[in-house]
């Protein structure tokens, strides 16, 4: 009996430490959605260090993006939608549904 609930404080709060456990606490995860969109419509041609971008903090060190600046991120404004020349080639240009799936990330990045 005894033993029991001392293993329960035991295991409670190292629970509540553990990765799996915060990721039930933490904000939805915006970048995967993100990742495909950029993966169909730019990996063609900017595979190179894109490809190994695994967290949003590491978009935002490339330089590439804002935290919470859709608009001033040159990932956005570079885009032919926005008067850049991104994709080079216009057979990947980016869709409005894409585009709201790149700001939805981008805005959750603070
Ligand atoms: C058909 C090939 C092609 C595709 C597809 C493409 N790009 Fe590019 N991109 C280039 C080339 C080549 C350059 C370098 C020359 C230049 O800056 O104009 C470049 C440069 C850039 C730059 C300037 C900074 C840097 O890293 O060199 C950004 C930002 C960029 N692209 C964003 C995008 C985004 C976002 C997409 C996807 C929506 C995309 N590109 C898709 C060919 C492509």
């Amino acid at each position: 009996m005894k033993l029991s609930l001392i293993l329960c404080l035991v295991i409670f709060p190292c629970l509540l430490f553990s990765e799996e456990v915060t990721f039930f606490f933490s904000k939805p995860d915006y970048l995967t959605p993100a990742m495909v969109v950029i993966q169909n419509k730019c990996f063609t041609c900017h595979s190179g260090p894109w490809k190994n971008y695994k967290t949003s903090q590491q978009w935002v060190d490339s330089g590439l993006v804002k935290p919470s600046d859709f608009r001033g991120s040159q990932i956005i404004y570079s885009l032919r939608n926005f008067g850049g020349d991104m994709p080079m080639n216009p057979k990947f240009i980016v869709s409005n549904s894409e585009l709201r799936i790149l700001k939805r990330w981008i805005n959750s990045i603070n």
